[in-house]
């Protein structure tokens, strides 16, 4: 069965070096043989998550906005590349909004006990995180990590790979830095591959 592959753009620059990269990795993704899209969260209408707990006992949010269709979506995929760059040491806030709105996916699968994703498809997905940061400190992806597992854990997908790249106040624009460019790509084929190669 085809292979579906989202990539997740937390970046609002559709050209900027965030978007570089993960248009990359989905082309590898794309040249080992799965279906890939992109979902841009600066594109979307949404709002954050607004506590109103309906997800506790229904499988989906009763704030009726750009989330509704993505939830399907991402409950299906096979493959999930997350590319954002640090803003404020952690993730920009559209994305949080976009992630924390996975508390219906919460719900599910720690309090009803009623998962989604099933814990056998759950081995079988795999996501990527893509980071950039403009300063070049040990601990600058430390808040996103966090932010990118538990989002991980929740939405049922192996945390895989990840690739990030600091000091992007010195180095400006990735196109001149095709060593790693070609690290998105060939890290967006290896994701692809693994999916291909699992029945
Ligand atoms: C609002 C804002 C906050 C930022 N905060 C941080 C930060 O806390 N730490 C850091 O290393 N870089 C920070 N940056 C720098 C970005 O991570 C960096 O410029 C990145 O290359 C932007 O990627 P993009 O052009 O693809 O969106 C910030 C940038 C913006 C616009």
């Amino acid at each position: 069965m085809e292979k579906r592959v989202i990539g997740i753009l937390g970046s609002p620059l559709e050209e900027g070096n965030t978007a570089l990269l993960l248009d990359t990795a989905l082309q590898g993704a794309e040249k080992a043989g799965c279906a890939v899209e992109k979902i841009i969260v600066s594109q979307m209408q949404i709002s954050g998550c607004m506590e109103m707990m309906h997800c506790k006992d229904h499988p989906i949010c009763e704030v009726e906005d750009d989330m509704i269709p993505v939830y399907g979506k991402i409950r299906d995929c096979d493959g999930l590349i997350i590319a954002t760059p640090i803003m404020t040491m952690g993730i920009p806030g559209e994305l949080k909004c976009f992630m924390d709105r996975f508390q219906v996916f919460f719900m599910a699968k720690y309090v009803r006990r009623q998962p989604l994703v099933s814990a056998e498809r759950e081995k079988q997905r795999q996501g990527l995180f893509i980071a950039i940061s403009g300063m070049n400190r040990k601990d600058v992806f430390s808040g996103a990590l966090l932010s990118v597992a538990a989002f991980f854990d929740i939405i049922g997908m192996r945390f895989a790979d990840q690739l990030l790249i600091n000091d992007m106040d010195q180095k400006q624009n990735l196109r001149n830095y095709p060593d790693l460019v070609d690290e998105a790509y060939t890290k967006g084929e290896t994701l692809g591959r693994l999916l291909i190669s699992t029945p």
